[in-house]
């Protein structure tokens, strides 16, 4: 068989939606099918937007694809919820052009869940990377001052028919925070339902456009709120953040345990261990393990999931939080490269999903 765009959706004839049984080319659920040399891209569409049914389609178009054209063709399946089926009108309301959605979190607050977010998004938006910021930490929104945007306030804008709040750009990453909408230090009176309602809305009714990661700096811990959230996102996966102190490693692995429960099964992309060591600007080799050493990685290995980074306790990190421009802006600097580590760490293991 031929490799090109006909021979792969001949090859695709193979694959069979596994609900109607028919196979999924015959049944429109192809498209943008291109053949570059040994490149092959097309979009899948599937009526079961679930993580476990994307796989499996996506391992049946492998396993047709490598049978018909060999181990050497390389491949990028974009899949999306089938938009003409009514069962997937609420996924597809949903952050429809966001490519990788990811949650980061912690079971216990303070250990720099926003420094990792604002840094992660910064980061892949200087890789060229289209990125959104959404900071759903309704019990202590960050973002708008991490990312310089205190004295901001999202406009509406109409788009089609439609009005959609629009994101605010800073450093080149749009951002939405729950800060946005109260008063400074009101945020604590965000409560079930209500905050429920509210981090829908930064969903459904932002305008976030095309993104290829959305970044949701998340409320730390592991309650209803947590779970909502969690559920209502579509997420591609999870990063937890934790010190190497034993209070947190315990809370970041009630943290992992909730993306791991059956309904939820979101992957975990990694841990990152932050605070790991002090390290004063003047003598950057000295290390001083005041949180305990290891525990993060510890943690890592046990769980079996990828350590994406030990994050030094550094004053310029927190300096530059405080004055709205993240640390992996600062070129040269040791925060910077243990940032893009981070950065690198993540993309491979967004790359294995
Ligand atoms: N590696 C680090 N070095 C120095 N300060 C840090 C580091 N990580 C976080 N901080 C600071 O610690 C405080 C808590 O971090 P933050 O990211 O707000 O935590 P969380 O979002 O988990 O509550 C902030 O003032 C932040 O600037
Ligand atoms: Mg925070």
């Amino acid at each position: 068989m031929e490799l090109d765009a006909a021979g792969v959706l001949k090859a695709l004839q193979n694959v069979l939606e596994p609900e109607i049984k028919k196979d999924i080319v015959n049944l429109g659920l192809i498209s943008n099918t291109e053949v570059n040399g040994t490149k092959i891209s097309f979009t899948l569409y599937v009526n079961n937007p679930a993580l476990h049914n994307k796989n499996r389609m996506r391992d049946a178009c492998l396993f047709a694809l490598e049978r018909n054209f060999g181990k050497d063709i390389e491949t990028d399946i974009n899949i999306l919820p089938n938009p003409k089926n009514p069962d997937n009108i609420d996924s597809r309301k949903i952050l429809p052009g966001v490519k990788h959605v990811i949650a980061i979190a912690s079971g216990k607050g303070g250990v720099g869940k926003s420094t990792v977010s604002v840094n992660i998004a910064t980061g892949l938006a200087q890789r060229g990377y289209k990125v959104g910021l959404l900071d759903a930490d309704i019990y202590g929104p960050s973002a708008p001052l991490m990312m310089d945007l205190l004295h901001d306030k999202p406009q509406p804008i109409v788009v089609g028919d439609k009005q959609f709040i629009e994101p605010i750009t800073s450093h080149g990453v749009k951002v939405l925070s729950i800060g946005f909408f109260a008063e400074v230090n009101q945020a604590i009176v965000w409560r079930g339902p209500m905050a429920s309602k509210a981090l829908n809305q930064m969903f459904t009714d932002a305008y976030w456009g095309e993104l290829d990661y959305m970044i949701i700096d998340l409320p730390p811990g592991t309650g209803d709120i947590h779970l909502s959230l969690v559920q209502a996102a579509p997420l591609s996966g999870a990063v937890v953040v934790t010190t190497p102190q034993d209070v947190s490693l315990a809370d970041a692995r009630k943290g992992i345990n909730m993306f791991q429960i059956e309904s939820i099964n979101v992957p975990i992309l990694g841990l990152v261990e932050n605070m790991s060591w002090f390290t004063p600007a003047e003598l950057p080799e000295n290390k001083y393990f005041i949180f305990g050493k290891d525990g993060g990685k510890q943690l890592a290995q046990e769980l079996d999931i990828p350590l994406l980074a030990q994050l030094p306790l550094i004053q310029s990190i927190r300096e530059s939080g405080d004055a709205g421009r993240p640390a992996i802006l600062q070129e040269d600097s040791i925060s910077k490269k243990a940032l893009d580590k981070m950065i690198d760490n993540l993309e491979l293991a967004v790359n294995k999903l």
